[in-house]
């Protein structure tokens, strides 16, 4: 290829949080819909608040966006509009996480976000041509006993979701404490996958691969102080799902051209380039492409990163063989 668009370029998005692509404006517009307050005065206001200095100040506000998703239709809305944005970046595929316990503190039950997700995805497919489907994800710093709850209330529709993630505050929660949790969720056929070594250290992605049995690691960039983790990732062809926008916007990473994709690929490791929270990181997963060809990654590499975003999907066999 000589010289591929990268917002056309094929590609799969494996690391994206629906409720991360609640734009300031549609954000306004349900509160007005649903009767919520939002503690900002306007638009402008919530905007200027997008001066993260860890992932904790940013979970406060992205949680706190959140209650103004109450309906089946506020969800169809934000999926649709994420899906129409997506597509014309190339996307062809999604696996979307959402997070569940956060709506029901909120008092919206969990088939209600599932049942507006699933519309969405519906729309996207006939619209726009991308397939995908639906990650549940366990808060980590609520209780286990609430993503206990939360697995026995989805345990009857476990066939209508791919998977089980885990996200949120990462220090001082790792992932040994959902083993059990992730254990029944492969008993309901959910494919495994973790926020792991974000802020954290690399044992957490240790931890992910050995007690959660994880078959990619969301983030994943402080394997890089561990050559051993490097060499099991890249021998065992475990993805990561490296979101860089977001990784400078969290302060993960100093700044962009201090970021350690290159040596995850030089190790050999399976990357894949995704936009984590859209709306709070300043882009789409076009914009993250564009980041990394500004690190100096040429065509052919990212088509590589592309075509590694395919493979490490969850897809069936017939459709990666469609998109590669
Ligand atoms: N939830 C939404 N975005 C997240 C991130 N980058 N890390 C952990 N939890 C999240
Ligand atoms: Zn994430």
């Amino acid at each position: 290829m000589t010289s591929p668009d990268l917002r056309t370029l094929p590609k799969a998005e494996l690391h994206l949080h629906i409720e991360g692509t609640l734009e300031p404006e549609l954000a306004f517009a349900l509160a007005e819909r649903n009767g919520v307050t939002l503690p900002f005065a306007d638009v402008d206001d919530l905007r200027r608040r997008y001066d993260f200095e860890d992932l904790q100040s940013f979970l406060d506000l992205y949680y706190a966006c959140m209650a103004v998703l109450r309906t089946e239709q506020d969800f169809t809305d934000l999926a649709t509009a994420y899906l129409e944005r997506a597509a014309a970046d190339g996307v062809r595929h999604v696996e979307m996480f959402f997070d569940p316990q956060v709506h029901a503190v909120n008092g919206v039950p969990v088939d209600v976000v599932i049942d507006g997700l699933r519309a969405g995805l519906d729309i996207g497919r006939e619209r726009f041509g991308i397939t995908g489907g639906l990650i549940v994800c366990i808060v980590r710093d609520h209780p286990v006993a609430s993503a206990e709850a939360l697995l026995d209330e989805i345990a009857p529709r476990a066939h209508e979701l791919l998977g089980i993630g885990l996200d949120s505050a990462e220090v001082g929660y790792p992932p040994s404490l959902f083993e059990g949790v992730f254990r029944r969720a492969a008993e309901l056929g959910l494919r495994r996958v973790a926020h792991a070594g974000e802020e954290a250290p690399a044992a957490y992605v240790w931890e992910a691969l050995r007690l959660l049995e994880v078959e990619r690691v969301d983030h994943g960039i402080r394997s890089i102080d561990d050559p051993e983790l490097l060499a099991h990732l890249a021998e065992h062809r475990v993805a990561l799902t490296v979101c860089p926008l977001s990784n400078v916007r969290l302060r993960a990473v100093p700044e962009l051209s201090a970021h350690p994709l290159r040596e995850l690929v030089d190790a050999g490791v399976v990357v894949t380039i995704n936009s984590d929270d859209p709306s709070y990181f300043g882009g789409y997963i076009g914009d993250n492409y564009a980041a990394v060809a500004s690190l100096g990654f040429d065509t052919a590499e990212l088509a590589q990163l592309a075509a590694n975003s395919i493979e490490a999907s969850f897809a069936d066999a017939g459709r990666k063989a469609d998109l590669l």
